[in-house]
C-alpha cells in the first residue's frame, strides 16, 4: 500500500506532524506549497494535514480538496490548530464538511502527543495503521 501525506504549513507546526505521522505509518509526504500539483490519485492511502488561519486552512489546502473533491471522502484530515474543546471540534467539523474528507481529526498541542500513548495523535495513527 502507498500512503501519502500532503500537508501545507506556514510556521512548521503542521510540517513536524506530518513527517512524524510518516514515520510512523510509513508514508511519503508532500508539501503542497512547495508541490502544487501533486498527483493525489497514485496513492492508495491520503492523509490531509494543514494548521488553521483566521478560521481557515490556507488556499492551496482547499484548491487541492476541490481539484479531487471526487476523492475526498476517502481522505483522513488532521488539523493543527489553536482552538480546543467545543470551539476546536466546531472548527473541525466546518472544515472538514467544507473539504469533504472522511475522517476528520485536530491536534492543539502536538508535540506533547508525540510517543504519548493515548493521545489523540497516537489514537489517529492507530486508525490509519488499521487501515480506516
Ligand atoms: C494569524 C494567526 C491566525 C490563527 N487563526 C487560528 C484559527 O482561526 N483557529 C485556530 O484554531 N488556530 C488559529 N491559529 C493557530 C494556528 O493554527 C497554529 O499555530 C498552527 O500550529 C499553525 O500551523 P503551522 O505551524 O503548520 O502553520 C492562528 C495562528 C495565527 C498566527
Amino acid at each position: 500500500m502507498t500512503g501519502a501525506i500532503f500537508y501545507a504549513t506556514k510556521s512548521g507546526a503542521t510540517e513536524g506532524v506530518a513527517k512524524y505521522i510518516a514515520r510512523n505509518i510509513g508514508a511519503e509526504t508532500i508539501n503542497l506549497d512547495k508541490d502544487p500539483n501533486a498527483d493525489l490519485s497514485k496513492y492508495d492511502r491520503v492523509i490531509l494535514g494543514s494548521g488553521v488561519y483566521l478560521h481557515k486552512v490556507p488556499k492551496t489546502v482547499s484548491d487541492f480538496a476541490t481539484k479531487y473533491a471526487d476523492l475526498m471522502p476517502k481522505v483522513s484530515l488532521y488539523l493543527v490548530c489553536a482552538f480546543k474543546d467545543e470551539e476546536g471540534d466546531e472548527q473541525l467539523q466546518r472544515i472538514s464538511s467544507e473539504l469533504g474528507v472522511g475522517y476528520g481529526v485536530y491536534f492543539n498541542n502536538p508535540r506533547r502527543m508525540m510517543g504519548m500513548e493515548g493521545s489523540k495523535l497516537e489514537l489517529f495513527i492507530e486508525h490509519l495503521n488499521n487501515g480506516k
